[in-house]
């Protein structure tokens, strides 16, 4: 039981659900082609680690290749620094006092690369590094059309110039995420505007290095986008981290495909109120829904209608494969990003047999 003793060595289907399950045998497949793929074309991996939170994980891609990883906010920096990870892109801005010391710190641990899209990130941030004797690398985050963070290119020369003199940092290049084209459903149409999107980046890399600002890294890319960036020339390295677990939303929506669903949610019936309804212990509070729906496996007329807290509701069309109370059925998350983050520990699985459990770090 997975409740507060280890479910090491116990079947998967001893697990209390609603559990998450990394199948570790599609998992390493999935890192294996991330690897193979940004070798063919000599680019970096550096992986989100947004999508697992785990140091754990994050050892093992770099272990299998991985140049270091990104993360999204300061804490999994933290963590990631304090499980080992030597070289870290936080893919995100760093603005008032109390981050700015958590910065400082975590550039005593590990090697941290750091985004800006303003010089008022910046000053603070060469003020308190420096202070403590240390530097971070900066790379200036374009806005290339998500209408998120990002400088406008015009714009952008002047920030690096600006950043290249201010002490304990080191202009290291550019960033840009494309995370808007994900979806264009056409493949020719979101080739065309991914190559459109990045060009801007790479024209900017040129410009600076002609002015003498060497641009040693230009990092983009997710898993909704990788096979097109990837191939972009002078792109160093890419981001995509989800696609070691692959999800619903990556392969239907982004159109994804060669890699392995290898996350899946483990869930119990609990009631069959009616011929079209069955009800399962994994609501909200176990998978999210917002960017696509968890998909059931291996069932034919079951869909997940809708969820609440701690139900969820599947639709049963007449044909629908029967289901008994108390049976465990297993769903692709709809978007494993946003149901990781639900848990507190993947259970990484072989033949069927937990080997490990993975904690999930908060
Ligand atoms: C800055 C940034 N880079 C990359 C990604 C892609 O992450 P993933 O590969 O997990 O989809 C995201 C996703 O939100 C992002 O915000």
């Amino acid at each position: 039981m997975n409740t507060t003793s280890s479910t090491v060595g116990c079947s998967k289907s001893d697990l209390a659900t609603p559990a998450l399950c990394l199948d570790l045998d599609k998992f390493e497949s999935n890192v294996q082609t991330m690897v193979k793929t940004c070798r063919q074309h000599n680019v970096q991996w550096r992986p989100h680690a947004k999508c697992h939170k785990s140091p754990i994980i994050g050892r093992w891609l770099v272990e299998a290749g991985a140049c270091g990883l990104t993360c999204a906010t300061i804490r999994e920096a933290e963590v990631m620094a304090e499980g080992g990870i030597a070289d870290l892109l936080i893919a995100n801005m760093i603005a008032g006092p109390v981050k700015v010391k958590r910065l400082a710190e975590i550039a005593g641990k590990a090697d941290v690369i750091i985004c800006v899209d303003d010089i008022t990130q910046a000053d603070p941030i060469s003020a308190a590094v420096s202070q403590a004797g240390r530097s971070v690398r900066v790379l200036v985050e374009l806005e290339i059309g998500m209408n998120r963070v990002g400088a406008d290119p015009s714009a952008a020369i002047d920030l690096a110039r600006r950043v290249a003199d201010l002490p304990g940092l080191e202009f290291a290049g550019l960033m840009a995420y494309e995370g808007h084209l994900l979806t264009i459903a056409d493949a020719a149409e979101k080739r065309n505007a991914i190559d459109n999107a990045l060009t801007t980046v790479t024209r900017l890399r040129d410009q600076l290095e002609e002015l003498g600002l060497p641009c040693p890294i230009v990092s983009c890319g997710g898993t909704g986008s990788f096979p097109i960036t990837v191939q972009q020339p002078g792109i160093t390295e890419i981001q995509a981290g989800g696609a070691i677990f692959m999800d619903a939303f990556y392969r239907e929506l982004c159109g994804i495909d060669g890699l392995e669903n290898a996350l899946t949610i483990l869930a119990t019936i609990g009631s069959i109120p009616t011929a079209n309804r069955a009800i399962i212990d994994a609501g909200r509070k176990a998978m999210n829904i917002e960017i696509y729906k968890p998909q059931v496996i291996g069932m034919t007329g079951v869909t997940v209608d809708s969820l609440s807290a701690e139900h969820g509701s599947l639709e049963l069309t007449p044909d629908a494969a029967p289901l008994n109370i108390g049976q465990q059925i297993e769903l692709i998350p709809g978007y494993a990003d946003l149901t990781n983050v639900l848990h507190r520990c993947f259970y990484g699985i072989r033949n069927g047999i937990i080997e490990q459990e993975i904690p999930i770090v908060h």
